[in-house]
């Protein structure tokens, strides 16, 4: 659950998020719009990566100008270029890097690396250096580091964008058989489909929020 209220958001001359006001309950939540609309902006709002100029981030409970650090931990977070999150050399590695805070008995964090790797796919792959992974499966290595923590809100910034279509369907499934809240921000319409609401941004402001099929037809006039 994340609550905006008259969020104002000013980054050198330029207002990028201009009076936003939601309250974000529901299970699958899209963001579409324009190239520079502040989608990136937003989503990293969620997390307390950024801070409002004005007005009051509430997630879970919590304001993220007082508690980021508690936030960022309960809040998943997936940049659209996997190479900022990798950060071990194997994939194994990386997976069980995330879990390094949660001080858990070893055979527990190779039991939880491989289940996520072998649901995405990565199993073959565990012993192999990150770096040299197709940018699909390096999208999905970063989604398993996210995904084994277990967080209470997933926030995903333009999952799709290096993947083949084999691949962002598999994100697609993954993101309908996820139980936590999770909000796309996107640019791959279809994504969004059987989603419970999308808002659509236009120079830093919510101008549709609705069903996917009604926001993306007002996104599709506002782009025609
Ligand atoms: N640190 C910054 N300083 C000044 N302007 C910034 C900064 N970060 C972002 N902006 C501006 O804010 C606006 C919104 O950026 P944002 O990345 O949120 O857009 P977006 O909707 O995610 O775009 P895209 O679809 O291209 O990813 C852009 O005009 C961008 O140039
Ligand atoms: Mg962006």
């Amino acid at each position: 659950m994340i609550d905006l209220a008259d969020v104002h958001v000013r980054l050198g001359q330029r207002d990028v998020l201009r009076g936003i006001t939601a309250t974000l309950a529901e299970r699958r939540i899209g963001v579409a719009g324009a190239n520079g609309s502040g989608k990136s902006t937003l989503a990293r709002l969620f997390n307390g990566l950024a801070l409002p100029s004005s007005g009051t981030v509430t997630v879970l409970g919590e304001d993220t100008r007082r508690h980021a650090a508690r936030i960022r931990r309960r809040v998943g977070f997936l940049f659209t270029d996997p190479d900022a999150q990798i950060v071990m050399p194997t994939v194994a590695e990386d997976v069980a890097f995330s879990l390094r805070r949660h001080k858990l008995p070893a055979a527990e964090v190779t039991r939880r690396v491989s289940a996520v790797l072998a649901r995405y796919g990565l199993d073959g792959h565990a012993d192999h250096p990150a770096h040299q992974l197709s940018g699909g499966q390096k999208q999905l290595l970063a989604l398993c580091s996210v995904l084994v923590l277990e967080p209470e809100i997933l926030i995903m910034d333009e999952p799709t964008t290096l993947l083949d279509l084999r691949h962002s369907r598999l994100v697609a499934e993954v993101l309908r058989e996820l139980p936590m809240q999770v909000i796309v921000v996107t640019h791959d319409l279809p994504l969004l489909d059987g989603f419970d609401r999308v808002l659509v941004l236009d120079e830093g402001r919510i101008v549709a929020d609705a069903t996917p099929e009604s926001a993306l037809g007002h996104y599709r006039k506002l782009m025609a």
